[in-house]
């Protein structure tokens, strides 16, 4: 029986060092990025922000003309930092693009985005680049 279990014991032993040197490799992988990389990745946010401007702007292409700077001029009064939160016209705690396809339903009179649609996905970006900088408050109101 002793032997047996001094047996295992190394095995063991040698099982968790490999998964932990494979684990903290992989971590470090991750976490190795280039110049390169940040540049693409600042020039891919960018270009969805600019799509969500232009959308806020009167191009969602929807039913009525109203746009969302009608309402909201450069995204004030969007608060995205309140989020998620309650929100009475929906009677739940929602996520910023929910409320969002409210306002799409409603003053805009239009179907309801996806929740991973690119365009709804831009609006957040657009609405959260005004605000950047603003302390995230989830919750408030
Ligand atoms: C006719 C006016 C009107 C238009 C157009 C409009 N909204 Fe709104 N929006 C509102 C009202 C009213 C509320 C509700 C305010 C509240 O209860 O917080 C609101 C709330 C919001 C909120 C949440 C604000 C908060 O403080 O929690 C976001 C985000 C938002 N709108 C984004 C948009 C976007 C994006 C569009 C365009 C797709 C849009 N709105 C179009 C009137 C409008």
């Amino acid at each position: 029986m002793k032997t047996r279990l001094s047996a295992i014991a190394p095995a063991g032993l040698t099982l968790t060092l490999v998964v932990l040197i494979l684990g903290g490799a992989d971590e470090l992988r991750c976490d190795e990025f280039t110049r390169e990389d940040l540049v693409r990745w600042q020039q891919e946010y960018i270009s969805v922000v600019n799509r969500g401007d232009v959308l806020f702007h009167g191009g969602l292409g929807n039913h009525n003309t109203v746009s969302c700077d009608q309402c909201h001029p450069n995204a004030a009064n969007t608060h995205p930092e309140t989020y998620p939160k309650f929100q009475q016209q929906l009677g739940k705690v929602v996520a910023l693009g929910e409320m969002i396809n409210w306002c799409i339903m409603n003053p805009l009179e239009s179907g309801p985005l996806a929740l991973d649609d690119p365009d709804l996905i831009a609006l957040q970006a657009y609405i959260l680049h005004e605000r950047r900088g603003v302390g995230l408050a989830a919750g408030r109101h």
